[in-house]
């Protein structure tokens, strides 16, 4: 396929990443097709990629170069949002080049070795590359002790390598040690970049400019002014295809070491001393490393767990999650987490951060709510007030992304009467709407040596370590009352009794 030229790259653009080879593992799986062509496109189509770019597809099957082009070409471009650029699309397949070969097989690395010399030589990528571990994850560490043994991983002469692995990384305290253990023998912490999807999202990171670039909300950010957090992902899908992983795993091990804690640690880090991706990841593994541990019996009252089962709703019949594909007639795992945790912090002792995640809820919502603490109602006694809602500010992650502050306002009239009114930001309103899979800029950072949104081994430690309390009772004790919620519900009741004990509730889902 011949080569095409791309258009010139704007004025006050960002800088495309320097050269370099993708080398990607598992090149014929879902999250290649779905996710990283589709992203490695859209930043083609940024002008962030230089022409001395590379990928290099590595997987089982046996298929020819072409042959792989061609499925990537068809699968691929599926998975590209928005209207495809067929010049940026062919500029991309052409520096596409295949690799079959098992993955525990030393000689695919020898094979590997040679391919990424020519593509190298060819494309000019400098010697920098990244493998990109697309694959499940027991063969994490297999994979970079045989890179480490073909040389692969060795940093000389300002040329990098970088490992990136995604999620689950372990899955309990003791197997995330290992992992860790096993990862840094063959490389350093330093090259391995472990991704959480969440924090390529844009408000997900907008969380510490919102936080740091503005006076007026850091004052207040604390136990002084904040009554509560709460933070949720609900999700309105279930558990889908994925019914044999999900039952190992379950909503804790699936959401809360990484995606929830991640939020968690950005609405309540300390300012770090600077955005360096160690200065952050500091303070974030601190905030991690103050949850305050659950004791077994913290465990029964500040927790609930639960797990969907059949609804008839005006969309029609959702199963329950024991009849999903994969998923054991009577399987006790968890699709639904709630908790109320606290941070051992100056900043905010005393303040429960409620945290909930689920599958097949009302809605798909993820967002974080601060509510603040009431005004006194001393001054509108001789009004028809007879009570003041607190104010609350809410990031919202996905949908509709943006920062809503709900305060009272007064209701138009001759009498007093207050009114909860919400100014409302919508990103898409200011920034506009750019196609993006939430894994463009983890892989431009990636290439560019800039970690700071992946995590670090003591963050992922500290992740584990919190919720080892929960595992722990929940394995000892089987769910009583399996299924507890039904598909297209807000949750278990449970969950609404965990907020009302302490005079609260829930935000609505919807
Ligand atoms: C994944 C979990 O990490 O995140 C899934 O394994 C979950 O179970 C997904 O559905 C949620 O991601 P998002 O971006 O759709 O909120």
């Amino acid at each position: 396929m011949a080569t095409k030229e791309r258009p010139a790259i704007p004025e006050n653009h960002p800088l495309p990443v320097g050269p370099c080879t993708v080398v990607i593992f598992g090149a014929s799986g879902d999250l290649t097709k779905r996710k990283l062509v589709p992203a490695i496109y859209n930043l083609a189509r940024e002008r962030l990629l230089p022409d001395s770019f590379a990928v290099v597809g590595v997987a089982t099957s046996q298929l020819s170069v072409e042959a792989f082009r061609e499925r990537l070409d068809r699968e691929g471009r599926e998975h590209v949002s928005g209207e495809l650029d067929p010049t940026i699309w062919e500029w991309l397949l052409s520096r596409v080049t295949y690799l079959p070969g098992d993955f525990r097989d030393p000689g695919t690395y020898d094979r590997l070795a040679a391919t990424l010399a020519q593509v190298d030589a060819e494309r000019k990528t400098g010697g920098n590359f990244i493998f990109y571990l697309a694959t499940p994850p027991t063969l994490f560490g297999a994979i970079v002790r045989k890179l480490a043994e073909a040389s692969l991983v060795r940093e000389e002469a300002g040329r990098f390598r970088r490992i990136v692995i995604e999620k689950p990384f372990g899955t309990d305290l003791d197997s995330a040690r290992a992992l860790n253990r096993e990862l840094t023998e063959s490389a350093d912490e330093g090259q391995i970049y472990r991704i959480d999807h969440y924090l390529g999202k844009e408000t997900v990171q907008n969380i510490l400019v919102f936080r740091f670039a503005n006076g007026i909300f850091e004052p207040i950010w604390n136990r002084r002014y904040i009554d509560h957090v709460q933070i949720t992902v609900a999700e309105e899908l279930g558990v889908e295809q994925r019914g044999a992983y999900y039952e190992g795993a379950g909503a804790l091990r699936d959401m809360f070491p990484i995606h929830l804690f991640q939020l968690l640690a950005l609405t309540a880090i300390e300012p770090p001393i600077s955005f360096a991706a160690d200065a952050v990841r500091d303070e974030k593994t601190k905030v991690l490393r103050a949850i305050k541990p659950l004791t077994g019996e913290e465990v029964l009252t500040s927790t609930v767990r639960g797990q969907y089962g059949e609804a008839v709703t005006q969309g029609g019949r959702l199963a329950a999650y024991r009849a999903e594909p994969k998923v054991a007639a009577g399987s006790a795992t968890e699709t639904y987490v709630a908790a109320k945790l606290f941070i051992d912090s100056w900043r905010w002792a005393g303040v429960p951060f409620y945290l909930r995640s689920g599958k097949r809820l009302a809605r798909r919502q993820s967002e974080i709510a601060i509510q603040f603490k009431r005004a006194p109602l001393v001054l509108f006694r001789d009004t028809s007030v007879s009570r003041l809602d607190p104010n609350v500010m809410v990031i919202r992650i996905q949908p509709e992304e943006g920062i809503s502050v709900r305060f009272g306002a007064k209701v138009p009239g001759p009498s007093v009467r207050v009114g909860n009114v919400d100014m409302d930001f919508l990103y898409e309103d200011y920034f506009g709407a750019t196609p993006s899979t939430g894994y463009e800029t983890l892989l431009y950072d990636c290439i560019n040596g800039d970690a700071t949104l992946f995590q670090r081994a003591d963050s992922v430690e500290a992740g584990w370590q919190a919720v080892m309390p929960i595992l722990d009772v929940w394995s000892a004790i089987p769910p009583r009352a399996f299924p507890n919620y039904a598909a297209g519900s807000s949750g278990p009741a449970e969950a609404d009794q965990l907020l009302a004990r302490d005079g609260r509730a829930w935000r609505s889902l919807g």
